[in-house]
């Protein structure tokens, strides 16, 4: 159900969830200060309860609100990426709800650069926990539609439109002492990171290394996530995923690829990806969401070069192919 920024503001106001865009992807937001409106989105997305939630802010002035520490690192590194797709996770204030920080002594905030949520951030007057609006382990939402077919169409969604960023935050968590780790990556990279808060305790995110065993543990993180109801396969290269969907085909097996630039082509239903990291980004759950929608058998999507440029992409596909 389509609803204007007025009736979300209220709804958010009296306690409930509505599905909101940000510039990443959409998110299923309640009143952060609320653990009754919390626990309804727990219940929307079928999630573990331990699992924490990104509190969205509309200032930098806010931070304050929710943290012991504001250490110089997180200061530069909002100054320079807010409003934006980064989560900073900074220690928390004794009275932010055990619900939001999953039971973590740190709290994860972001300023969304969407305008839709920011007048709703300033009208509400609240700052909401939202993660991505969808059921747990399937694939995030960039479009209201995404959402109503996750979540249902009883759902209250403000359209911002299609997200331009379209992959999940980067989040970073800076220590009291200002020491600083990327804990899920996105796009802002490391080395943009790194620009502004110097090189100190970052991870070594080197291009041979496979995402998941260069993503730390973190809470919330799983293997599979991300996924379509597809089963997917992931390919290193264009050859061997054309070959693949023949020998699938002969055996009956339907599929249908998602490929990145130009180039040869399977003999089965295609979407291809500007080859690109931001293009690729922007358009990756929109392309998922459409094969998944075909509903044939197998899915078989082509990886793009591990490289740094790409890690975010790579993070997210193989999360999405893991099964
Ligand atoms: O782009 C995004 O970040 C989107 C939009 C809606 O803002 N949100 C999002 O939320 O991706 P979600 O719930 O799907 O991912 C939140 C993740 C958690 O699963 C966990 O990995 C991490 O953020 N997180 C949240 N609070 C944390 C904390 N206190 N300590 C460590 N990690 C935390
Ligand atoms: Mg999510």
């Amino acid at each position: 159900m389509r609803v204007t920024l007025e009736q979300a503001v209220a709804e958010l106001k009296q306690g409930g969830v509505v599905a909101i865009p940000t510039e990443t992807v959409y998110g299923l937001a309640a009143d952060a200060s609320n653990d009754s409106a919390l626990k309804k989105i727990f219940i929307t997305k079928q999630r573990p309860a331990d699992h924490p939630l990104i509190v969205h802010i509309g200032s930098i002035a806010q931070v304050q609100d929710w943290v012991t520490d504001f250490p110089e690192t997180a200061q530069k590194l909002a100054q320079a990426f807010w409003p934006g797709a980064l989560t900073l996770v900074l220690p928390a204030q004794p009275h932010v709800s055990r619900v939001v920080r999953g039971d973590e002594p740190t709290v994860a905030l972001r300023v969304p650069n969407h305008p839709l949520a920011l007048q709703l951030l300033q009208q509400s007057g609240l700052c909401v926990a939202a993660p991505s609006a969808n059921l747990f382990t399937q694939l995030s939402p960039t479009t209201a539609a995404h959402v109503e077919a996750g979540l249902g169409a009883q759902i209250a969604v403000l359209d911002g439109g299609a997200c331009n960023v379209g992959i999940e935050s980067t989040i970073v968590s800076v220590t009291a002492d200002g020491h600083w780790q990327i804990l899920r990556p996105g796009m802002i990279s490391e080395a943009d990171i790194a620009k502004v808060a110097g090189a100190d305790q970052q991870l070594k995110l080197v291009a041979h290394e496979a995402p998941p065993t260069i993503t730390p543990k973190v809470p919330g993180q799983h293997a599979l996530h991300y996924s379509p109801h597809t089963p997917l396969s992931l390919f290193n290269s264009r050859d061997a995923l054309i070959a693949s969907c023949a020998s699938l085909q002969t055996s009956d097996t339907r599929c249908a690829a998602l490929l990145i630039g130009e180039g040869a082509t399977p003999p089965c239903e295609f979407l291809t990806l500007q080859n690109e990291p931001q293009k690729v980004a922007e358009q990756l759950y929109a392309k998922l969401h459409a094969l998944d929608a075909l509903k044939v058998d197998r899915l078989l999507v082509e990886l793009p070069p591990a490289t740094a440029p790409w890690l975010a992409v790579l993070d997210r596909l193989t999360r999405a192919g893991h099964q």
